[in-house]
């Protein structure tokens, strides 16, 4: 039944207190649907994020992705007919009181689910670098302007790459400094060239990532990881020969594979770039030895490919010494960080999770592919003596990015001040 006021409506005097009353209450109603209504939509966006995260492959994924988006569209337009207007009508002078049972577990969990996405949002309003992050730069580089000429092909979703404000174009060149407390002394100053998720699909032209690539070469790394996503369509493998392939650092280039990897021919992207030099991380930890130091590089691709890597800082049983002076994991989700932070990792480098790609104001990202949610989108991250770093990644099988710039990052390792220690 629907309780309109109908003896107010036929007298209706929009200046009377009564009116007014029903007004503000409508009113107040309403937003209160609204926040159910945005906080049903978070509650099935943190399921979206979750099975993003498993090792599930991407048309069912898409499957699931589109029924879980129809819910979220459909659910406002029920819960404002039924409980605004019918059962118990609070738009209409109902009271939230005579709520029908089976309604108040639901709106029970939708208002679980807004304030999760305000738990979330202060958590990127108040996010901070940590402390071993002790410099931050960043350049901006317009690709548009800087190539002059059209940089959107005709690959997959290519209609989102011309959208206002979009900022796919416009790429964040970040060089960070991260004091680590293991480093040892003779390689203060190492620097790492991160680069992650380039996404080749043809959606943004070859022409855009080897301008990408030979501007990243500028910046005369001493390493260079990637760390996953390469390819989204397979015709798209040659573009290697003159993007990350020349690349060159004097301690290596290595990569892993990501989720989007294993989405295509995985066995031939992963051989193309060893063609090209690169060294393949997911196969073994790779034991670098620079400056008579030993630095144990390992990689992994869980949980879409291959296992999680046995490496630990361990002492051997012959003597005391330790098997590696510095342990770096490359994952391409950050999800392993905690477990990289009990088998005592001093640097993770991640990416896959884009910095959300969509942030809105004040709230943030609100899409990650993460078993954490938006916890981990971009950034660096301390836990225990391990420090992780999330690149927001240059691309994606989606060419949109609000408030997510694309980037690429030069680390510098110095040793930890005696001070700050
Ligand atoms: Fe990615």
């Amino acid at each position: 039944m629907i309780r309109l006021q109908y003896d107010a409506y036929l007298s209706f005097d929009p200046f009377s207190a009564k009116c007014s009353k029903i007004f503000m209450e409508a009113i107040a109603n309403g937003m209160i649907l609204l926040m159910l209504s945005i906080g049903h939509a978070e509650l099935w966006i943190m399921v979206i994020n979750r099975t993003h995260a498993l090792p599930i492959h991407d048309t069912t994924l898409k499957r699931l992705r589109h029924v879980l988006e129809l819910v979220i569209v459909l659910f406002p337009i029920v819960l404002f007919l039924s409980v605004g207007l019918y059962d118990p009508g609070v738009l209409v002078g109902g009271v939230w009181s005579q709520l029908s049972f089976w309604w108040k577990p639901v709106l029970l969990l939708c208002t679980l689910g807004f304030l999760g996405l305000m738990y979330s949002a202060f958590r990127h309003l108040l996010y901070k670098p940590p402390r071993q992050q002790t410099e931050t730069q960043s350049e901006l580089i317009q690709m548009r302007e800087r190539l002059n000429q059209d940089l959107i092909g005709e690959g997959p979703y290519h209609y989102l790459a011309g959208l206002p404000l979009n900022q796919i174009f416009s790429v964040e060149f970040t060089r960070k400094t991260f004091q680590l407390p293991r480093l040892p002394a003779n390689w203060d100053g190492l620097t790492i060239l991160h680069v992650s998720d380039l996404h080749f699909s043809g959606t943004l032209k070859r022409e855009y990532f080897v301008e990408l690539c030979r501007i990243a070469q500028e910046t005369e790394p001493d390493l260079i990881i990637f760390a996953g996503d390469l390819i989204d369509e397979m015709k798209c493998l040659g573009w290697l020969d003159d993007t990350l392939g020349p690349m060159q650092a004097p301690l290596g280039r290595f990569f892993i594979l990501g989720n989007h990897d294993w989405n295509q021919e995985s066995l031939q992207i992963r051989q193309a770039l060893e063609d090209t030099g690169w060294i393949d991380l997911s196969v073994e930890p790779f034991q670098l030895q620079y400056a008579g130091k030993i630095l144990q590089l390992a990689g992994t691709e869980a949980p879409w490919m291959g296992t999680l890597p046995e490496i630990r800082q361990t002492t051997t049983g012959v003597s005391s010494e330790p098997e590696s002076d510095f342990l770096l994991l490359v994952s391409h989700t950050p999800d392993n960080f905690h477990w990289a932070v009990r088998e005592g990792y001093d640097l993770v480098l991640s990416g896959h999770t884009h910095g959300g790609q969509v942030r809105f104001p004040v709230i943030g990202p609100v899409f990650a592919p993460s078993l954490h949610g938006t916890r981990y989108t971009s950034g660096t991250f301390a836990r225990g003596s391990t420090l992780l770093h999330v690149s927001r990644g240059v691309s994606g099988i989606h060419p949109l990015r609000w408030f997510c710039r694309p980037e690429i990052s030069l680390l510098t390792l110095h040793i930890t001040d005696k001070a700050a220690r």
